[in-house]
């Protein structure tokens, strides 16, 4: 009996130490494939801008994931009613701004109803000072809704630029929003290295939607593009299925993190696609994904996962405002017409 026990545990014990060995041989082996794309590795992207410190898609939650050091500003890009892009995460307006107060009885409507001169009048700063009053800023109260332009002026204010990772949100909503984008970030210089060497890898399509990333494969074959996906589509479709359209649509794959389990970034890795995993806040989230081999994360806490993935230096909550309040100099986003 005593023998047996002591076969199994040695087992256990090797079956153990050739898993981490083979994680920790395994934990880059998709850097190649993210340099060939121009994409730092591993990636951090900024979820909603440092959506912890901040409210979310806000100038400010931007600008201080910039001086955090991210490498991406993710956003969530719709259209109001007379066709200008701007960032917002939700359907609706009532969870992030004052929407409620300004146009009563329109808080269920979807965004796309709303003209941009309607947007710009609304407060999407205080209801986070409300809600986190432990990290609650004067400046935050009253902060603006954001053009695509805007963000794009804030990525490239820095030098080198930073990068801007941007999600088609609900593109069912928005005929031909694909069109709108390009067309605008290729006024930008993006897409064209000829003339924006320094904009290689500096822009990145994601969506949950398949088709979307099918339009932007036609208009720009070269800006990568991830392909989102969630418990739900995983459940329904079958991870195997999924992988077969990213390769198909674009370049890697956006999983839930907690899909990102080894077997399945493996599986990604083998079909030469990147793994992006969302929304990973905690530090042990991101130390033991990147363990599992995840190329990058979308985090609210980008001052954590810059320091804790090597990707720079830590620096105090208060350092960070210093230099989002500096950096601002004299520019008035909420002065500007699209
Ligand atoms: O864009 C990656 C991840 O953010 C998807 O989730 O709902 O925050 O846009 P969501
Ligand atoms: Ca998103």
């Amino acid at each position: 009996m005593k023998r047996w026990l002591f076969s199994a545990a040695f087992v256990v014990v090797l079956v153990f130490a050739f898993g981490m060995a083979y994680l920790a041989l395994y934990r880059d082996v998709a850097k190649e494939r993210c340099q060939e794309l121009g994409l730092p590795f591993p990636t951090v992207m900024a979820h909603r801008g440092a959506s912890y410190l901040a409210p979310e898609e806000t100038e400010w939650a931007y600008r201080l994931a910039r001086a955090a050091g991210a490498d991406f500003l993710e956003a969530d890009v719709q259209r109001s009613k007379d066709g200008v892009l701007f960032v917002l995460h939700d359907d609706t307006l009532e969870r992030t701004t004052n929407v409620k107060t300004v146009f009563p009885g329109r808080e269920k409507e979807p965004v796309s109803t709303f003209f941009w001169e309607e947007l710009s009048r609304l407060d999407a700063g205080s209801w986070w000072n409300q809600r986190h009053p432990e990290r609650a800023k004067q400046e935050f109260a009253n902060a603006r809704l954001l053009r695509v332009e805007e963000l794009v002026d804030l990525a490239l204010e820095s030098n080198p630029p930073t990068g801007i990772y941007l999600e088609t949100k609900s593109p069912e909503h928005f005929p031909d929003i694909e069109t709108d984008l390009v067309k605008l970030l290729s006024r930008r210089g993006y897409g064209a290295p000829s003339r924006r060497p320094e904009l290689r890898g500096k822009l990145v399509f994601q969506s949950f939607s398949a088709d979307s990333l099918r339009k932007f494969a036609t208009l720009t074959k070269d800006i990568p593009r991830i392909y989102l996906l969630d418990e739900d589509m995983v459940q329904k479709q079958g991870f195997g299925r999924l992988l077969s359209i990213a390769k198909e649509v674009g370049h890697g794959i956006g999983p839930v993190g907690y899909f990102a389990y080894p077997w399945h970034t493996h599986r990604a890795h083998a079909q030469g696609l990147v793994v992006h995993a969302w929304t990973l806040n905690q530090g042990w989230q991101l130390r033991l994904l990147r363990f599992f081999g995840i190329d990058g994360a979308f985090t609210d806490r980008s001052e954590l996962a810059v320091p804790l993935w090597g990707r720079g230096k830590t620096q105090s909550q208060d350092e960070l405002w210093q230099k989002a309040l500096a950096s601002r100099k004299d520019t008035d986003y909420s002065a500007k017409k699209p």
